[in-house]
């Protein structure tokens, strides 16, 4: 049983393979026990066929060819099924997620073969490499692909570390799966990394948990992903009052807030001055603010901030190339990266691993739940869709998810 978990095998060919693996062990087998020498030899010498024929099969991925944000064309490739490296996993993709990333990388990161920036996968283990511990094949598994590397979740099938793959409940469907990796990951990095804040786990001795509990937290951009996520997170650390910022998406961050133990949520569309007012005024009375997570980072959000946190506070931004114009010297201030979970710019790996497994329990407890979602019709072949709605602003509290098997042609 061990070694079939290393095989590497198409999807018919495991169950086929699985059975002739298994078959000495049924009680009736008597005649099998018998000759379970050769069976296991020609078992052995079907799956390597499938193996080798697997390597030669072809899937279907989505390419995102981007000169320009107005010139986004995404194509759909034969591509070989990737294999996996001694820590990886293949997954069958059942569910994709989307992310604003998908549409602006590849104006920067191009290539012959346009890129598939597809990250967020939901869907079954299908071939695991050798020193794999954590997955078997055919678990129910959701994961973040490392960006800008082939073989991503825009694609029949897709490639990721064992690190950045945790197991899905029962009970959360692949839709749901998939709009978490990518986005929940940059939430726990900005508030327990880059703001410093004490871990769920941490008891009832952190000092920043106590600042944090006296002046509150502030998310801008709530009802993103990213800010959700870091509602979520916030809460299962006991940290309140959160102090959200919000627009279209102000009931649904009604809907995830506790006005019972202080939570608020401003409506950023009143304009520069009124988002400032109202932040100051959510600071409880004689307290400072001292964390700030920026989900936007853009059009004046943390310009906003700065004006209401204190001259020592944190604050964590979520854009690349910022220069932190505006922020006061004596800020802490940083950019949150979801790629540090694979090692670039510096190594969070194991910060990524122990998250991504807590992921599982809390969807298996209920203090994790996905994002608000809306799956595009078609498959791969929505994923232009997606990436226009994101780069027009259309996305308001909500993913947009492909289920692969809707692909045309599959
Ligand atoms: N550095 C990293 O590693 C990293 C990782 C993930 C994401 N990101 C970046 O982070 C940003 C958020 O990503 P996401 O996936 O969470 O995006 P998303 O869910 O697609 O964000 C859409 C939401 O942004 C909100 N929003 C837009 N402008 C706002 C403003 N001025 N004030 C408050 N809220 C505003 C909207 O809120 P309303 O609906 O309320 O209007 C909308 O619901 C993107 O720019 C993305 O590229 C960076």
């Amino acid at each position: 049983m061990q070694f079939i978990r290393n095989v590497r095998l198409s999807s018919g060919g495991e169950i086929i393979c699985f059975a002739l693996f298994n078959i000495k062990s049924h009680p009736s087998a008597t005649l099998v026990e018998a000759s379970t020498y050769s069976l296991q030899t020609v078992a052995k010498l079907f799956c390597n066929i499938i193996t080798w024929t697997s390597h030669l099969a072809a899937m279907k991925s989505a390419h995102v060819f981007a000169d320009s944000p107005e010139k986004i064309e995404v194509k759909i490739l034969d591509q070989p099924i990737p294999t996996p490296g001694p820590n990886d996993v293949v997954i069958k993709v059942v569910v994709s997620g989307t992310n604003p990333k998908d549409w602006k990388l590849p104006i920067y990161w191009r290539g012959p073969q346009g890129i598939n920036t597809g990250d967020d996968i939901a869907g079954y283990v299908h071939m695991v490499g050798k020193d794999v511990t954590g997955f078997r094949v055919g678990d129910r598994v959701a994961a973040f692909h490392e960006m800008t590397k082939p073989w991503g979740s825009f694609a029949e099938y897709a490639l990721a570390w064992e690190k950045a793959t945790f197991h899905i409940p029962l009970h959360t469907t692949f839709e749901e799966a998939a709009t978490i990796p990518l986005a929940a990951m940059t939430a726990a990095l900005a508030l327990f990394h880059g703001l410093g804040l004490p871990e769920p786990w941490v008891g009832d001795v952190s000092q920043a948990r106590r600042d944090a509990q006296a002046g509150g937290v502030v998310i801008y951009g709530a009802a993103s992903a990213v800010g959700a996520f870091a509602i979520k997170l916030l809460k299962r650390a006991s940290i309140h009052p959160i102090i959200a910022v919000a627009g279209r998406g102000i009931p649904f961050v009604e809907t995830i807030i506790d006005r019972s133990k202080g939570d608020t949520v401003i409506d950023y569309r009143g304009g520069e001055k009124a988002v400032v007012d109202s932040l100051k005024a959510a600071i409880p009375s004689g307290q400072k603010l001292l964390y700030a997570f920026d989900a936007v980072s853009e059009n004046g959000s943390y310009q906003n901030i700065v004006q209401a946190l204190d001259p020592r506070g944190n604050l964590a931004l979520i854009l690349p190339g910022l220069t932190g114009e505006g922020i006061p010297p004596t800020v802490n201030w940083g950019m949150t990266s979801v790629s540090t979970v694979h090692g670039s710019p510096f190594d969070l790996g194991d910060f990524g691993y122990a998250w991504f497994r807590l992921f599982t329990l809390g969807l298996k407890e209920g203090w994790l739940s996905g994002h608000p979602y809306e799956v595009l019709p078609g498959g791969l072949g929505s994923v232009q869709k997606g990436l226009e709605n994101l780069r027009d602003g259309k996305a308001s509290a909500v993913k947009y998810v492909y289920r692969i098997a809707e692909t045309e042609g599959l």
